[in-house]
């Protein structure tokens, strides 16, 4: 009889680690590093498209509220996340943690439910690609790709054209993949130079775009509470109270990624001081920009211009039709954002790859996902299968609804490594914990609850979309992996 709450022995979990080579990767990164970590992983189509997606559809102006209540719950998860990095300080992420510590059944749960953060993250983000790469044609050469060619077909524009598949986006998926596969290792330095860069653009938006707000755009700052009906015919609520907790979940995107930062705890020089530090810092500063951005995104432009003429890459559209004196800057946060948004892309790739990698090690997907090129020593198989699978959600499914799906997949996520912590102190309270989640329960509870509340704002198709991936997973679980596991078979 399989026990389906077997767990990983801590020291078999560093063996590995040292067998792999990655035993000995240096600590090298600071908290300063490990901040650029953070920050360039998490700016990028949730804050360049996404927000104003919430503004139109859920929040309006206090869509700048919505990122408050989001950060609180990235906050309170990301304490949780840090108990569990410094802890366990191994390359890998909530997945390995959880082998360990809550056992097989749940880290089969998370591993799953990554998938949605990872795989349909990196969709999310081509498609938001394929948005800017589109403006950016347009202006520099006065011509875009016919809609029905960046488009999926659930998508129709005003005109009445008909989206067939969006070909940049998978276009992107495959340059990522090659890069993957040849090994590309984000240097600390390419990261930093993103990341300037970001940060740099949003500042000069803020900055510049202040001017421009226009009191009106934001009266009332919290709309009347309505219904209104999306693109996909759906009717959910906007404003009021709830139109902040939809909007909530649907700018959590923004936020995505900072957990990326756990998953470099044993590169870190002081990981106990310094991952805490590399997660709440790199949260602080985007909440900080991310609340001015929204500010002044829904200031120069009225939130309902994003259900419409600019629903597709809404920064530049306000840019320039409100911000007539910045025309360059257009173009410049368009090369940017493309920039940006290929890095993000490529981190999520990699971390998706990471996690099916140790997954195959552990028996519980196919050891194609972990066998590596005889030359680039990646997992390439595992790449290109992948390249396929995100590609047809970047192709075929509209960029909503792979937000929102990775948007519900990573609060899952996060709901369970915030129980994590809390059943880790009932079950082993005397494992060495360099840093402790304060106030725990009531911290990582809250945190759970948020996120809940953020779950609940998603609305009840992606509530469906979400136990209809985790079915999935239950049967790939009983039907396959459970028989396969290593550690079942030993
Ligand atoms: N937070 C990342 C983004 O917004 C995933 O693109």
């Amino acid at each position: 009889m399989a026990n389906i709450w077997v767990k990983k022995p801590l020291k078999q979990l560093l063996n590995e680690a040292e067998a792999s080579g990655e035993g000995s990767l240096k600590r090298t990164l600071s908290a300063g590093n490990l901040v650029a970590l953070g920050i360039g992983a998490i700016i990028g189509a949730g804050l360049f498209v996404r927000t104003a997606a919430a503004a139109a559809e859920s929040a309006g102006p206090s869509v700048t509220i919505s990122f408050i209540l989001a950060a609180v719950g990235c906050a309170l998860a990301g304490l949780c996340y840090a108990e569990f990095a410094s802890m366990i300080p191994i390359a890998g992420s909530a997945y390995t943690y959880s082998y360990a510590t809550m056992g097989e059944f749940v880290a089969w749960t998370i591993g799953w439910d990554l998938v949605l953060e990872y795989a349909l993250g990196a969709a999310t983000v081509s498609i938001a690609w394929s948005e800017y790469l589109n403006k950016l044609l347009a202006t520099l050469f006065g011509t875009e790709i016919p809609y029905q060619w960046c488009h999926s077909p659930f998508q129709v524009s005003e005109l009445g054209t008909q989206g067939i598949m969006n070909i940049p986006a998978v276009f992107i998926l495959f340059c990522l993949t090659l890069l993957l596969i040849r090994g590309v290792q984000e240097s600390a330095t390419v990261n930093a130079v993103i990341v300037v860069l970001k940060v740099a653009i949003v500042i000069l938006f803020i900055a510049l775009g202040w001017q421009y707000i226009n009191p009106a755009n934001h009266m009332p700052y919290i709309p009347e509470e309505t219904k209104v009906v999306d693109g996909a015919g759906v009717s959910h609520d906007f404003g009021g109270f709830w139109g902040i907790v939809g909007g909530a979940g649907t700018v959590f995107f923004a936020f995505i990624g900072f957990d990326a930062v756990s998953t470099a705890a044993q590169e870190a020089k002081n990981p106990s001081r310094d991952m805490p530090i590399g997660i709440l810092v790199s949260l602080v500063v985007c909440t900080i920009l991310y609340i001015l951005f929204g500010h002044v995104l829904t200031g120069v432009a009225h939130y309902s211009e994003f259900r419409t003429a600019g629903k597709e890459a809404s920064v530049v559209y306000a840019i320039q039709k409100y911000m007539h004196d910045y025309q360059w800057l257009g173009t410049m946060i368009t090369v940017a954002i493309l920039a940006g948004f290929s890095s993000v892309i490529l981190v999520m790739l990699l971390g998706q790859s990471r996690v099916f990698y140790s997954m195959a090690n552990d028996g519980l997907v196919p050891k194609v996902f972990s066998q590596l090129h005889p030359k680039y020593r990646t997992p390439y198989r595992s790449n290109l299968l992948f390249f396929v699978f995100v590609g047809i959600f970047a192709a075929f499914v509209p960029g909503d609804v792979v937000g929102d799906m990775t948007s519900i997949g990573t609060l899952f996520a996060f709901v369970l490594v915030s129980i994590g912590v809390v059943i880790m102190r009932k079950t082993d309270p005397n494992i060495e914990r360099p840093f402790k989640t304060p106030f725990s329960p009531v911290v990582p509870i809250l945190g759970a609850l948020t996120c809940l509340l953020m779950i609940y704002g998603l609305g009840h198709e992606n509530w469906m979309r979400l136990i209809v991936w985790m079915g999935i997973g239950l049967v790939i679980y009983f039907g396959y992996s459970v028989r396969r596991s290593k550690l079942q078979r030993k």
